[in-house]
């Protein structure tokens, strides 16, 4: 029997399971996971330190392969596409937000928000980008370098940026772990308007209670499981989550806002780096700052 959903999904893992190493030390980051990320939603991952959100964020996005199971961008699985396939799709019909903004600290914040549709060589749709520009708040910064904004206004850019070819789906590690507050509602905010007013569809890696509100769902993960989902979430109702996780097991200890807040994207370490994300791997990459 096949269950029709009127619901279309923009990206999703079946069964996917992702182990690093072997032997002795292999880590099984990602235990079976099953997730549709549905269009046109804005979706928060979850979980304490350690339990797959950035591997699952990698290898949904493509910026890293399964060991088994399947990936999906659409109808596209992700592991039948050779590597210049995949760099395509990647450039094309997905948007990234880091943790540090990475952007070009040579270009203007207009040339920064631009840079995927120049590399791919497309003009894209002006419009789109003029209304973006708007979207963000920062018309009157288009001919400023990155150094003279704020870190608020710079994570602004690379969310117009990531939303500047039209993507299919943009992905969001952490994009409010190096603001503060004020600057990270701003982007939040930012981020849920161009969900609603675009019908984009954004899939955010988050440790913040009050930014996972901004969602319209949240999936929690735990020890490479998915273990819960929640719609209409709201701070508190996702702080009782976790503190249910505290109460049922040792590992929500790592949901412990300091060390987790701290950590920072780390593109020297994760096979996922920002400069894959536009486009590296079979054709040349603009420098970004680590
Ligand atoms: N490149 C790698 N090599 C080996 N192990 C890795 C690698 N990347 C991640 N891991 C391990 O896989 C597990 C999941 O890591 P992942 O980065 O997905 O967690 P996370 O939920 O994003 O954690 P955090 O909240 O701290 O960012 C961890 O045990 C981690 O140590
Ligand atoms: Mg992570």
């Amino acid at each position: 029997m096949t269950v029709t959903t009127e619901v279309r999904t923009a990206a999703r893992v079946v069964d996917a399971v992702k182990v690093y190493g072997g032997g002795d030390t292999a880590v099984r980051a990602l235990d079976g996971v099953s997730v549709a990320f549905p269009a046109g939603c804005f979706t928060a991952i979850m979980g304490p330190s350690g339990s797959g959100k950035s591997t699952l964020m990698h290898c949904a996005a493509g910026l890293d392969t399964l060991s088994a199971g399947a990936a999906y961008i659409g109808d596209t699985e992700l592991g039948s596409l050779d590597d210049r396939r995949l760099t395509l799709l990647r450039r094309d019909r997905v948007g990234f937000v880091f943790q540090a903004f990475n952007l070009v600290p040579t270009l203007t914040v207009r040339e920064n928000i631009t840079l995927p549709l120049d590399l791919a060589g497309r003009k894209g749709d002006q419009e789109w980008v003029e209304a973006l520009i708007d979207v963000v708040g920062l018309r009157d910064r288009l001919h400023h370098r990155p150094s003279e904004l704020s870190g608020g206004q710079q994570q602004r850019v690379a969310v117009a940026r990531a939303f500047a070819g039209q993507p299919d789906v943009v992905f969001a590690d952490e994009p409010t772990g190096n603001l503060d507050s004020r600057s990270g509602e701003e982007v939040l905010g930012l981020l849920g308007r161009t969900v609603r007013h675009t019908a984009r569809t954004v899939v955010m890696v988050t440790h913040d209670p009050v930014a996972a509100a901004h969602a319209d769902e949240v999936v929690f993960l735990a020890d490479g499981r998915l273990v819960d989902r929640m719609t209409a979430p709201t701070a508190e109702r996702v702080l009782d989550r976790m503190k249910a996780f505290d109460a049922g097991t040792s590992q929500a200890k790592a949901f412990d806002a300091g060390t987790s807040q701290a950590k920072a994207f780390d593109a020297g370490t994760s096979q996922a780096s920002p400069a894959k994300a536009f486009g590296g791997g079979t054709s040349p990459a603009p420098e970004v700052p680590s």
